[in-house]
C-alpha cells in the first residue's frame, strides 16, 4: 500500500481549494494500492516560524499542531500538492509549516495540482526548487487548472462536482502513475539504505 498524502495549502475562507482536493482524493480512493490522508492545513495551527532550524534537531517538535504535521508527512510515502498563486508563488501557510520540519519529507517524491491564471505554474515552479532543498524528488507531472476549467468550476454552486475536472483526469492518472513509480522506487530505496 502507498500512503499518498494530499496537501491542501490555502486556508482562506471560501477557498477554490475544496473543489479540486475532493476531485483528486475521490480519484485516489478509486486506485488500487493507494492509501489517502487528505492533510488541510486548516486543520494545523501551526505557529509563525522562529525556532531553532530543524535541519540540525530532527523532529523537536514546538508545539502538538507542528508535531501532528511533522508526524502525518513522516508517515506518507508521496505527495500531491494543491497550490493556489499567491502573487507569482505558493502560499506562505504551506512554506511555514514546511520550515517548521525538515527530515519527514526526504526522499519522498512530490507532484503537484495548481491553478489560476497559468495553472499555478509560477507557484508550482517555485515549489519544485524549495523540494529539492527537502532532499525530494520534485517531478514533472503536475495539474495545471487553468481558466477555461477554473472559471467554470469557480462559477458554480459546487465547486467539487468532479465532473468540473473531468477533461483533467487523463492529466491526473498520468501524474499518479509517475507518482507511484517514484515512490515504490524511493521506498525501496530508503528500506534498504
Ligand atoms: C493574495 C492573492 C494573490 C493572488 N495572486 C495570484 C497570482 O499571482 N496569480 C494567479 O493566477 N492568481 C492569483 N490570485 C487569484 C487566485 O488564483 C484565486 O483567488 C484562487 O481562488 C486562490 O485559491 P484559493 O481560493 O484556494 O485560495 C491571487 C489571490 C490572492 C488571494
Amino acid at each position: 500500500m502507498t500512503r499518498i498524502a494530499v496537501i491542501v495549502s490555502t486556508t482562506r475562507e471560501g477557498r477554490f481549494a475544496d473543489g479540486p482536493a475532493a476531485w483528486a482524493v475521490a480519484r485516489l480512493q478509486d486506485t488500487a494500492g493507494v492509501e489517502v490522508d487528505l492533510i488541510d492545513l486548516r486543520d494545523f495551527d501551526i505557529p509563525h516560524f522562529d525556532g531553532a532550524p530543524p535541519a540540525r534537531s530532527p523532529r523537536v517538535y514546538r508545539s502538538d499542531a507542528v508535531a501532528r504535521f511533522g508526524a502525518r508527512i513522516d508517515a506518507a510515502d508521496a505527495f500531491i500538492v494543491l497550490t493556489a498563486e499567491y502573487n507569482h508563488s505558493y502560499p506562505s501557510v504551506l512554506k511555514n509549516a514546511m520550515d517548521a520540519t525538515f527530515v519527514e519529507w526526504h526522499r519522498k517524491p512530490m507532484s503537484f495540482i495548481g491553478w489560476g491564471g497559468v495553472g499555478g505554474a509560477r507557484a508550482i515552479e517555485q515549489l519544485r526548487l524549495v523540494a529539492v532543498e527537502f532532499e525530494m524528488a520534485p517531478l514533472r507531472h503536475a495539474v495545471h487548472i487553468l481558466p477555461d476549467v477554473l472559471r467554470v468550476a469557480m462559477m458554480a454552486e459546487d465547486k467539487t462536482d468532479p465532473a468540473h475536472y473531468e477533461s483533467l483526469n487523463p492529466r491526473f492518472d498520468a501524474l499518479v502513475a509517475d507518482l507511484l513509480w517514484w515512490s515504490d522506487a524511493l521506498a525501496a530505496a530508503r528500506n534498504s539504505a
